[in-house]
């Protein structure tokens, strides 16, 4: 381990890799040490954070490949498609690259989803890195190998469980973030709290202040203790036979908002905001938390600046639209939409509910138009 960085290990038998955790990790050649030699790299990033933190991880990574090739995508969720997939193939094919070329996905989640699709097909599968610069894909993305493409019928439709060999996660890229950007990536770790770890809950309520400064000792703990849990839950069930569905609390009605307003128009961490904020009161009509879990739900989400309130995506038949959106999710099945729900405060459970019921917490929560 690297003197200045924690690592949290998820344990995958062959597949087990290290998260380090730290301040200027990205720069430092030391961060990569234990990767398996290759002659080439490429770095997958975007048109913004390219010019940040590119360059620095290509001298951090000079000593080791004798190539070192970079492809920038256009940035965006809206981007996360097959054309866009398509230009890392093409950067590959171009370059020559042989199939022990490691891709280090440089960026946020929609970066290092697509980087690891295309990893995962290059080839038949060729290494990558993860080295997550938001918040979002540090607590959550770029840890348990999911990658994926949108579809414009569903969001992250097309995609391959494909571990990367090593997370980088580097805090002080955080302090470029913008704050809206720091926000979305709140709302994962806020996720954490309801299916899993109510003291994280009852510390992300001391401390959101702290975390929305941008403090680095808050957001190491927040970054450690979310990976933590992710690694837990991924290490008991990497390809989501059960137990990994819970880290899709809030999704269902969130990725229903992300496709319903057009990708890149809310957030995923807004979208998983108020959809947390719909599952939880899902729950509450199931009689499976109170009232007071769903206000405290609510107020913390609002206090890291999220949004509470759902969007209206059809002014005829919103909660038709929520619900046609929500039948393509991918916990669905035979049609019958599957939520994640809260059976108390740190617990989660897979449910179906009634569509009456579904449609009254859809009124509820949304915002008039
Ligand atoms: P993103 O990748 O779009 O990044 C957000 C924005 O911040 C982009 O404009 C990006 O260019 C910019 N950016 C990135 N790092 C920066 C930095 N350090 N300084 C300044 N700007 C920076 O969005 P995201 O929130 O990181 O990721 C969302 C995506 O992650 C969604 O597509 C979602 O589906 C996916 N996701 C995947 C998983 C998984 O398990 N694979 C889990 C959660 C979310
Ligand atoms: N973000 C949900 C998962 O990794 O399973």
């Amino acid at each position: 381990m690297l003197s200045h960085a924690t690592t949290v290990h998820i344990d995958l038998g062959e597949r087990s890799y290290g998260i380090a955790i730290g301040a200027a990790l990205l720069d430092d050649s030391a961060s990569y040490a234990a990767l398996p030699h290759a002659s080439a790299a490429l770095i997958v990033t975007n048109t913004t954070v390219a010019p940040l933190y590119a360059k620095r991880l290509r001298v951090a990574l000079a000593g080791r490949y004798a190539q070192i090739h970079e492809v920038h995508l256009p940035d965006g969720e809206e981007h996360k498609t097959w054309q866009t997939l398509n230009l890392i193939f093409d950067a590959l094919l171009t370059h020559g690259c042989d199939r022990k070329t490691v891709l280090y996905a440089l960026g946020g989640g929609v970066i290092g989803d697509m980087t690891g699709f295309a990893a995962a097909c290059y080839m038949r599968g060729v290494p990558f890195v993860q080295v997550p610069t938001t918040l979002l894909a540090q607590v959550d993305s770029s840890v348990g190998g999911k990658t994926a493409i949108n579809h414009p019928l569903g969001k992250n439709m097309i995609g391959a469980f494909y571990q990367p060999r090593l997370v980088v996660c580097d805090l002080a890229t955080l302090d470029t973030l913008p704050a809206r950007e720091l926000a979305a990536g709140l709302a994962e770790v806020i996720k954490y709290g309801p299916i899993a770890d109510m003291a994280l809950f009852a510390w992300l309520e001391q401390n959101m202040d702290a975390l929305l400064a941008r403090d680095r000792a808050a957001l190491a703990h927040a970054v450690k203790r979310s990976c933590e849990i992710k690694a837990a839950v991924v290490g008991a069930d990497e390809r989501e036979a059960g137990l990994r569905a819970i880290l899709n609390f809030g999704h269902t009605f969130g990725h229903a908002i992300e496709a319903g307003m057009g990708y890149g128009v809310w957030l995923h961490g807004e979208g998983v905001a108020a959809g947390m904020v719909m599952a939880a009161e899902l729950s509450r009509r199931l009689g499976l938390v109170d009232a007071a879990f769903v206000e405290r739900l609510t107020r913390l989400i609002e206090r890291a600046g999220l949004p509470t309130r759902s969007p209206v995506l059809d002014a005829a038949d919103n909660a038709g639209r929520y619900l046609e959106l929500m039948r393509v999710d991918k916990k669905a099945e035979a049609g019958e939409i599957r939520f994640v729900l809260i059976d108390g405060p740190g617990q989660a459970v897979m449910r179906a509910a009634p569509d009456a019921l579904v449609r009254e917490v859809i009124d509820q929560c949304c915002a008039a138009a």
